[in-house]
């Protein structure tokens, strides 16, 4: 079993639901491979944004990641693809071939649905947001897996 997480810039949201899941995955003993891309490569090769960072610390979550772009075989070569908010999955879906548009989902669709909103331009507050939300969502989606 296979997730990518996906987001804009991939050094916000997308690599912060990467390490949550990753270490959820661990705990409950089940080998799951994660990775994280964005839908835009402006941010190629970054370690994610230092604010990311500090709220994975805090919580003990290790990552080791650089941003990437999303790659045409991501549609095939993962089982679930999950967005951040409906922009990330419009932009994935323009680019996924038909066979698997099923795989591309919003993440927080298991927790009632709703967005991680993109907490790039706003204060500190936006990330531990995030970090609540993708905690419970990575959660939610272990139990379905
Ligand atoms: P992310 O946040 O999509 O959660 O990684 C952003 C990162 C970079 C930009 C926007 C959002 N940007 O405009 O460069």
């Amino acid at each position: 079993m296979s997730v990518l997480f996906v987001c804009l810039g991939n050094i916000c949201r997308s690599p912060m639901a990467h390490g949550v899941m990753l270490q959820r995955a661990a705990a409950r003993g089940r080998a799951l491979h994660v990775d994280s891309a964005g839908t835009i490569s402006t941010h190629a090769g970054e370690r994610p944004d230092p604010r990311t960072l500090d709220v994975l610390a805090r919580h003990g979550v290790p990552l080791d990641h650089r941003s990437r772009r999303v790659r045409d075989d991501d549609f095939a070569n993962f089982d679930l693809i999950l967005a951040m908010d409906h922009s990330n999955r419009t932009d994935l879906l323009a680019r996924c071939p038909a066979e698997h548009a099923h795989k591309v989902r919003l993440v927080l669709e298991p927790i009632g649905g709703g967005i991680v909103k993109d907490p790039y331009y706003g204060g500190p507050s936006g990330f531990d947001l995030a970090y609540e939300q993708l905690t419970r969502a990575c959660d939610a989606w272990l139990d379905t897996l």
